[in-house]
């Protein structure tokens, strides 16, 4: 269907069929009961013949659901209008990768390419053509549940994933059935919720929108992504749903959107308890004035529309142009050819969790993991007697929030991994998560007698991150530190390993573990990939994209923070009038970009930055693996600016490159920077080439400077 023809369809249709077509309805409302349901249990007062005219449906699905459903939408549709599946398929259907913050530790685009791609497969499969993913909210506050669902605390990076997984998911031509549409959400700045507390208002100045909010959104725009989902909260006081300034002037105009605009569930009605629309209709109305095209899980443009436009009869231009969007999308999926996009059963059965994809999930799950501490007890050997214990010891509760489709029969437990991979365990004890009786620890001390580690695996329950999972204070649960604290007060040599959504106040266990590996949730695949890196068939590669902070008291800290006049390293002798805590350090306890490796890497300079004619600058660089494994060196480049008419962050990511290296191994590798990194949004002058001299680092974290140079740009 070209464009001449949806404009066609659309002058067929009644105020009330263009207004189905803006509205998404929960599957449950169609007999799907299993409907998953993220938000508040609205009132929906849509009666049973009109919900067919529902241009979307959101939740849960599979082939057969999908196929009776859209039959009975085009029996019943006078003008033969196809309905659109949508769902949260964030970071896997079936077959569940690790959360994307574990993702992005990976510093692999590839990796994350791939998790999307075949979180596509296996979604289109089940009937779904739009995805409610990558999230791409720029995060710095761990007390947030949903950090898990972001790419980390560093615009670069999630503007860099985000773009691959907006790729993965729909590759060069939404016709394959095989992709689905992407989601680029919340629009914007809800990652930066107040105090840490889900939907709570957020303030943001231009300065931080432009240099670190908008360019996640902006890559995944350059990569076409469909759709873009404005976020639930307000922002400086107005809430994002009602924002006229984000969506349409700077979503549209300045970043370029050309697809759907979404809400958030429930998000219109919201805008009445905002304080900002005095009833339903002025709400529904002030959305659409505002951009908003498609409500999801509310019915109130629907129900008053005939209304609002005898009041505004201009909206009925703005009416038309969001049903012409969603109509365009639904002719770019192919959906008015085949309304069942080629969905099976059959097809169904044979794409979802397959060993291709379980074999994604593996290598995706080691590369995210990051080793936080080793004592020179990792790797072990194979024939090392290990007593495995912990709430996640024979768990497959390991694939975090959102898994949709993911069941846990389907993963693959720590011991279930280290059997695989043919370890000598000689006990196992399964722990609770909060409530560990003391003679659960005798026994697991009396056992730890006849081994020589104990493998310890801890964390928070899944529940505890997510949608709506705010902590005030991000320690693991009591009594799984009391556990390891008594295994150390015995002389237990103990490996931890670490199941997390968030980053952790990792005080309480830091100094008394022999080594610590961070596993996120690690997905379908998390138990294999635990015994992988623990027996050393795979050596960690992963570094944090969130730092973890000394403690609640210190967040946000984040590695690109502001500077001060007073900065405490420089201020040695000074004790007391300097930017400072008194009673903890200013940093983190473990800063974003760290990451361990059971072999040593070195990075050193190969001569000056050189100039290219094409404006690029390019960084010559020794890398070499002075250890005796092999393993993937992530060498990471950040620039400091000297002096600027504003003040710039201590540090800024600008690129990385993840290298393997072969034991003994060196190589020179030249990294470029495109000449877009000297790029900032500067108040009052905009986008601006921020000439001048720069400090050029090359590291394997935020913390060490030693390899520098540098440059003045001109
Ligand atoms: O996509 C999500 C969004 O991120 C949070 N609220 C519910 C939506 C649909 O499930």
């Amino acid at each position: 269907m070209d464009n001449n023809q949806i404009r066609a369809l659309i002058g067929k249709m009644t105020p009330e069929e263009k207004a189905g077509q803006l509205t998404q309805l929960p599957t449950r409302l169609f007999g799907n009961n299993e409907s998953e349901l993220t938000g508040t249990d609205n009132r929906l007062r849509i009666t049973d013949e009109e919900k067919w005219l529902a241009g979307s449906l959101l939740g849960r699905l599979d082939a057969n659901s999908m196929r009776h459903i859209q039959k009975e939408n085009m029996s019943r549709s006078r003008l033969g209008i196809p309905m659109m599946f949508m769902t949260d398929i964030i970071h896997g259907y079936r077959t569940i990768f690790p959360v994307p913050l574990a993702l992005s530790c990976s510093f692999d685009t590839s990796l994350a390419w791939r998790c999307a791609r075949c979180s596509a497969e296996e979604g289109s499969a089940a009937g779904y053509q739009v995805t409610f993913s990558p999230m791409v909210d720029l995060v710095r506050d761990p007390r947030w549940g949903r950090v898990m669902e972001s790419f980390g605390e560093d615009s670069k990076l999630s503007c860099e994933f985000g773009r691959a997984m907006v790729q993965g998911y729909q590759g060069n031509d939404l016709k394959n059935p095989s992709t689905l549409a992407a989601c680029a959400k919340h629009f914007v700045g809800y990652g930066a919720a107040e105090g840490g507390r889900d939907y709570n208002q957020a303030d943001l100045s231009d300065y931080t929108l432009y240099n670190q909010y908008f360019p996640s959104f902006q890559g995944c725009i350059v990569n076409n992504v469909k759709l873009v989902m404005a976020a639930f909260e307000s922002v400086n006081g107005i809430p994002a749903t009602a924002n006229k300034r984000f969506l349409k002037k700077i979503l549209r105009e300045e970043l370029g959107f050309n697809g759907i605009i979404i809400s958030d569930w429930n998000a219109l009605p919201e805008l009445i308890c905002h304080g900002v629309a005095e009833n339903e209709k002025d709400a529904a109305e002030l959305a659409l004035k505002s951009g908003i095209q498609i409500e999801m899980a509310s019915d109130i443009i629907f129900k008053h529309i005939r209304l609002i436009l005898e009041e505004n009869p201009d909206l009925e231009k703005i009416l038309d142009e969001a049903v012409e969007k969603v109509l365009t999308l639904k002719a770019e999926l192919g959906l008015f050819e085949d309304p069942y996009r080629g969905v099976s059963r059959e097809n169904e059965q044979k794409t979802l969790i397959s060993i291709e994809k379980r074999r994604a999930a593996l290598i995706a799950a080691q590369e995210s993991s990051v080793l936080l501490k080793n004592e020179g007890i990792l790797p072990l050997k194979k024939d090392c007697p290990i007593v495995l214990t912990g709430p996640y010891a024979d768990s497959g509760d390991i694939l975090g929030p959102w898994s949709v489709d993911g069941r846990i029969e389907d993963a693959v437990s720590v011991l279930e991994g280290l059997k695989n991979r043919g370890g000598k365990i000689i006990d196992v004890i399964q722990t609770g998560s909060e409530n560990i009786a003391p003679e659960m620890t005798e026994s697991i001390l009396s056992s730890a007698k006849q081994a020589d580690i104990v493998l310890l695996t801890l964390g928070e329950p899944v529940s505890w991150s997510g949608e709506a999972g705010s902590r005030s204070l991000i320690e693991i649960p009591k009594d799984q530190c009391k556990l390891l604290q008594k295994l150390h007060k015995n002389g237990v040599k103990t490996v931890v390993l670490l199941f997390n959504g968030r980053p952790l106040d990792l005080r309480s266990i830091l100094p008394w573990a022999d080594a610590i590996l961070e596993m996120w949730f690690p997905g379908t695949e998390g138990g294999n990939a635990a015994a992988d890196l623990v027996y050393g068939n795979v050596n960690p590669s992963g570094h944090l994209t969130m730092s973890f902070p000394y403690g609640s008291g210190q967040i946000p800290v984040y590695y690109n923070r502001g500077r001060t006049g007073r900065p405490a390293e420089y201020l040695q002798s000074e004790p007391r009038y300097k930017s400072q805590y008194l009673d903890i350090p200013n940093e983190p306890l473990y800063s974003f970009g760290f990451g361990m490796s059971y072999t040593e890497y070195c990075v050193r300079k190969n001569g000056e930055i050189k100039k290219k004619g094409n404006g690029n600058y390019v960084i010559p660089i020794y890398v070499s693996n002075i250890g005796n494994m092999d393993g993937k060196i992530v060498v990471q480049i950040y620039i400091h600016k000297i002096k600027s008419i504003i003040s710039r962050p201590v540090q800024e990511l600008v690129t990385w490159e993840k290298i393997l290296l072969k034991a003994g191994e060196e190589r020179k590798i030249e990294i470029v920077l495109n000449s877009d990194v000297w790029n900032y949004w500067i108040p009052g002058e905009g986008w601006t080439k921020d000439i001048g001299d720069y400090i050029i680092t090359a590291s394997t974290d935020s913390q060490h400077k030693d390899v520098k140079w540098e440059l003045t740009v001109k």
